[in-house]
């Protein structure tokens, strides 16, 4: 079988593309998976994540997002850019676009999203602020399948971190940023074993 492609979308620092891509290369994923990352896409040419990925000599692209004139157009220009790679995976790591239906349904069932909260609590934006407002012993992360409605997937798997009563949400995301970093590597190793006839 050929090796099966992981592409990884990132819009900003990259931390957890990094930490797959460093999971990847110490599991030895290419020879007991047969997977590998083939590819960093960005929307953001700015994206920190770019140069990380440079230097682990993985081929990158920017889909900057504001040059297209519509989201339709945008994804079309992005499925090109990731269809290159003939991708078994697409890893949404940080990226802050939302995605179209059709988008979405070309890539069904091989495309995951790590989101800071523990779903179903908190979709959206400043989850860690709103767990810390409404009084939340414990908050988290979940990595899920991506359907055409935010942040709804199936869950495939979830880290609790306990909410501190100093904790602000910059301390408190720093804190669940380190467990994304364990988690997402290992739901995608969960997957690649479930889905491997892909
Ligand atoms: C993470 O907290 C992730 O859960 C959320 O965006 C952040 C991305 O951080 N979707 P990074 O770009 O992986 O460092």
């Amino acid at each position: 079988m050929q090796t099966r492609n992981i592409v990884i979308l990132i819009s900003g620092s990259g931390s957890n593309m990094a930490a797959i891509v460093d999971a990847a290369q110490r599991q030895q994923w290419q020879t007991y998976l047969n997977a590998r990352v083939a590819a960093v896409i960005s929307n953001r040419p700015s994206a920190d994540g770019l140069a990380l990925a440079q230097v682990q000599n993985i081929p990158t692209a920017i889909i900057d997002h504001v040059q297209y004139e519509s989201r339709t157009t945008f994804e079309q220009a992005l499925s090109a850019q990731i269809d290159q790679y003939q991708p078994s995976l697409v890893v949404l790591a940080g990226f802050m676009r939302v995605l179209t239906a059709d988008f979405v349904h070309h890539y069904a069932g091989r495309l995951l999203n790590i989101h800071p909260s523990l779903l179903p609590a908190f979709t959206g934006l400043n989850t860690h602020q709103r767990a810390i407002e409404a009084g939340c012993k414990f908050t988290g992360a979940t990595v899920h399948q991506v359907t055409k409605d935010l942040d709804n997937g199936a869950i495939l798997d979830q880290v609790a971190v306990p909410i501190l009563p100093q904790d602000t949400s910059e301390t408190l995301a720093k804190r669940v940023l380190s467990q994304e970093h364990i988690m997402y590597p290992r739901a995608i190793v969960n997957w690649l074993q479930i889905h491997n006839t892909r």
